[in-house]
């Protein structure tokens, strides 16, 4: 089977193919990026909707493949900014009537988790997905992608870009403030905000916002920022695994880029004996393979969805689909 997705919940327009090896056969995305300040989902829905058509060409021709042999159409109906959404469903309805194909709907977050299992090779770890919009510990149980902890106020890229944008970046912060903390020097003390399983950033955001009116270089405070965050997801996924005793911990979504993340999580999970995988940086950050690989798990399960009930879900949660790809 091979399967055609359409991302665009947010900045990035994205069409990418697989087949049922989860090999990504193409992979085309162009991000929206704000001359100056965050995400206005009106003209990033207008560059989605400029760019989208090309990309489908471009993934095609990537893939050496003709629209006959795509078999299904997949595209994120959500969570996401509705225009953004609505641009994406609205290429996929017409490729799908156009190219009479069954039409599938793809929780963005599953998805995150979805391409980063089948590449792990671990077959039912726990996840962090941490990106913009969303900081989430999952783990699989009856049916659905069981959120654990997540964040309270703003997700961890949010929160990262904004602190960014503040202190005259553009945005994403998130890889900006990842070269930045290379030449930090010093720790400053910032709120660390865990509770429970849950974390929150909104009080970072202003404590950091105010030692920089201080005279806190960016360096300095990009290490901090760094240090303290990623700290704060490191202890509440160590909670988790302890709490569900998964075989190792694997990461999803824009910020798992992140070098330090990455390796913060590594040491603490292979300090409980643990794996821990991380997919290469086009795949944690949006991108439509990953649509195309959950829709086309969905299909093998005879998954398909009309064009009149195919409405975007702007607030759909991670623990709102069923995932009956999944045993357990
Ligand atoms: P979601 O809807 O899943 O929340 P999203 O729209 O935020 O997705 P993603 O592409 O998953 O999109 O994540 C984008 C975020 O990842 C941005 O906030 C960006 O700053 C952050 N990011 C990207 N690269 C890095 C990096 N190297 N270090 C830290 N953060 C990063
Ligand atoms: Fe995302």
């Amino acid at each position: 089977m091979i399967v055609l997705g359409v991302e665009s919940t947010a900045h990035t327009a994205s069409v990418g193919i697989v087949d049922d090896a989860a090999t990504v056969l193409s992979l085309a995305s162009d991000m929206y990026r704000p001359k100056a300040g965050g995400i206005h989902p009106r003209e990033a829905a207008n560059h989605h909707v400029e760019v989208l058509p090309g990309l489908v060409e471009a993934a095609l021709a990537g893939a050496h493949l003709s629209s006959r042999e795509i078999d299904a159409v997949a595209f994120a109906q959500g969570p996401g900014l509705g225009p953004c959404l609505r641009a994406g469903a609205t290429v996929a309805r017409v490729l799908s009537l156009a190219w009479q194909r069954p039409l599938v709907a793809v929780n963005h977050c599953v998805a995150h988790v979805e391409i980063a299992r089948v590449l792990s090779g671990l077959d039912d770890p726990l996840l962090l997905y941490a990106s913009g919009g969303n900081t989430q510990v999952i783990a699989h149980g009856r049916g659905r992608y069981r959120v654990l902890g997540e964040t309270l106020d703003i997700g961890v890229g949010n929160f990262l870009d904004k602190l960014w944008i503040e202190v005259g970046g553009v945005f994403p912060g998130g890889p900006a403030i990842e070269a930045e903390a290379q030449l930090g020097r010093e720790l400053l003390e910032l709120p660390y905000s865990v509770h429970g399983m849950d974390v929150a950033f909104s009080g970072m955001l202003t404590a950091a916002l105010a030692l920089r009116e201080k005279g806190a270089s960016r360096a300095d405070l990009a290490y901090s920022v760094e240090v303290t965050a990623y700290a704060m997801l490191t202890e509440i996924t160590e909670r988790a695994l302890a709490h569900r005793r998964r075989e190792g911990v694997v990461l999803g979504g824009g910020v798992a880029c992140n070098e330090r993340l990455r390796g913060m999580v590594r040491a603490m999970v292979e300090g409980r004996g643990g794996t821990m995988f991380a997919p290469s940086r086009q795949l944690c950050v949006d991108n439509g393979a990953m649509i195309a690989w959950t829709g086309l798990l969905a299909r093998q399960r005879g998954a398909s969805v009309s064009v009149e009930a195919s409405a975007i879900e702007p607030r759909q949660r991670t623990d709102l689909v069923e995932t009956p790809w999944r045993a357990g």
